[in-house]
């Protein structure tokens, strides 16, 4: 293929993360390594879908964050200080015959000249190099426990070294969990993954239109989903970031459903989560509308106690704010808004004191969000709720859900569920929505239906 899309995944368009950020990443990450020190990172595995057949293949994260290369059966390996090099990748070598069948493979040259591999080798030959490079060496960074395939191999090299000792062979002493690093550093977004991060929102916001101007009662919710789907891949997305939730009615209530099959029906809400994965971002957006395009007066009062809370938790994000205030945000609204509504019933802050929200508001109002779609990074220092700062991303996410059951409530009120999410950036003074470009005011939404 000769005339790949700029935007497309995985060619060395303008639009990926530059060569050099990768290596200022490294570097950062050596910084912290105590010295005499080694990390060694392994390629995520392929998995078997069915019989011969794989899932699309999705490299392990910290590795595609320190180097971009995406291939599987893949190590690298980092030695601050190391003369010859501090940078090295093992991975499989160009194969005429395979890559006929299943594609392009870097090998090594590639891996040297594209990636900026100080060396790179054959990965059939790590048995015979890499015990040599963890020899003498006081401490190893690597995902413990990760990946138990890999936990043995490591764990082999160093038994090799190990039985060498009579011949003065100095096996590691220390291991150390790399994730704790990369994670911290991964929660803090650059300059050019906020770019692609946006790019994420803008794509997923685009079908999340798509699907309120496609809906009408008598679709089944797959095809909603489809809908949704189509316009990532339309626009160059790797895909959805997570299973796409499209549950008509009563089934909004199911925080993670993915079944999809059910038909949507004239008077019901249909509550959709569902976001792209961009060059390796993920977005997460969640609207819920209603199939006809009109909004029934028990469910646009339940809607509104949402987008109040959103609105609130918005005004809770900004640099040196606690992580949990929008989540405080979120409970105060929407406790307030369910006594108003009669759903509830007692003192606002006795109940928010007792937790009475669980029953109708059973999650947080967010969660990280980078290259994982529930991003890494810590969200308590010290177990206190960390502050945020400029760069991080966020999801911002509050609901109601309603049981169909709960006799509890007036019969108005069972089986309704909205969620309403957008994905946030940590700006200097404040924050900055990425996924703004889908409606999310009643109005605005019932306009787009209409049109
Ligand atoms: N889509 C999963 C979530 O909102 O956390
Ligand atoms: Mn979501
Ligand atoms: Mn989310």
């Amino acid at each position: 293929c000769t005339e790949l899309s700029p935007m497309a995944p995985n060619t060395r368009g303008e639009s990926m993360i530059a060569i050099k950020e990768y290596a200022a990443r490294r570097r950062d990450l050596m910084s912290m390594m105590e010295p005499n020190s080694i990390a060694v990172v392994a390629s995520a595995p392929e998995k078997v879908r069915s019989k011969d057949t794989y899932y699309p293949y999705k490299q392990d994260a910290t590795f595609t964050y320190l180097c971009g290369f995406p291939e599987p059966s893949a190590v690298m390996v980092l030695i601050p200080g190391r003369e010859q090099g501090e940078f090295l990748v093992f991975c499989r070598e160009k194969d005429r015959l395979k890559e006929t069948w299943d594609g392009f493979l870097h090998g090594p040259e590639g891996a040297r000249d594209d990636y900026a591999a100080d060396d790179a080798f054959p990965i059939i030959d790590i048995d015979e190099i890499l015990p040599g490079l963890l020899e003498g060496r006081g401490r190893v960074y690597y995902d413990i426990g990760k990946d138990a395939e890999f936990d043995k191999h490591l764990m082999e090299w160093i038994t090799n070294i190990r039985d060498q000792r009579a011949r003065g062979a100095v096996p590691p002493g220390e291991f150390v969990d790399l994730g704790y690093y990369v994670n911290e550093m991964r929660l803090l977004k650059s300059a050019g993954e906020i770019k692609l991060m946006r790019r994420a929102g803008a794509i997923s916001a685009g079908a999340h239109r798509r699907a309120m101007q496609a809906s009408q009662p008598g679709l089944y919710e797959y095809q909603l989903q489809a809908e949704i789907e189509h316009e990532f891949a339309f626009h160059g997305a790797t895909g959805p970031a997570y299973t796409s939730i499209v549950g008509g009615g009563r089934n909004g209530c199911i925080l993670h459903y993915i079944e999809n099959r059910c038909r949507l029906l004239d008077g019901d809400l249909v509550l959709i989560d569902a976001g792209c994965e961009y060059l390796d971002y993920a977005a997460d957006i969640t609207r819920t509308f209603p199939v006809n395009g009109h909004f029934s007066a028990p469910q646009a009062a339940v809607y509104d106690v949402v987008l109040a809370a959103q609105a609130e938790a918005f005004r809770s994000i900004a640099p040196g704010i606690a992580y949990n205030c929008a989540n405080e945000a979120t409970i105060s609204v929407i406790t307030q808004g369910l006594v108003d509504l009669g759903i509830l019933d007692g003192d606002v802050d006795d109940l928010i004191a007792r937790g009475a929200h669980r029953e109708f508001y059973m999650h947080n109002a967010g969660h990280w969000l980078g290259m994982d779609v529930h991003d890494v990074g810590d969200y308590k220092v010290d177990k206190s709720w960390r502050d945020l700062e400029a760069g991080m991303v966020l999801t911002v996410e509050p609901g109601i859900y309603i049981a169909p059951d709960n006799l509890n409530v007036d019969q108005q009120w069972r089986g309704l569920a909205v969620r309403i999410e957008d994905n946030v950036v940590v700006t200097r003074n404040g924050c900055e929505q990425i996924t703004a470009d889908v409606p999310k005011e009643r109005v605005e939404i019932e306009r787009l239906m209409a049109s």
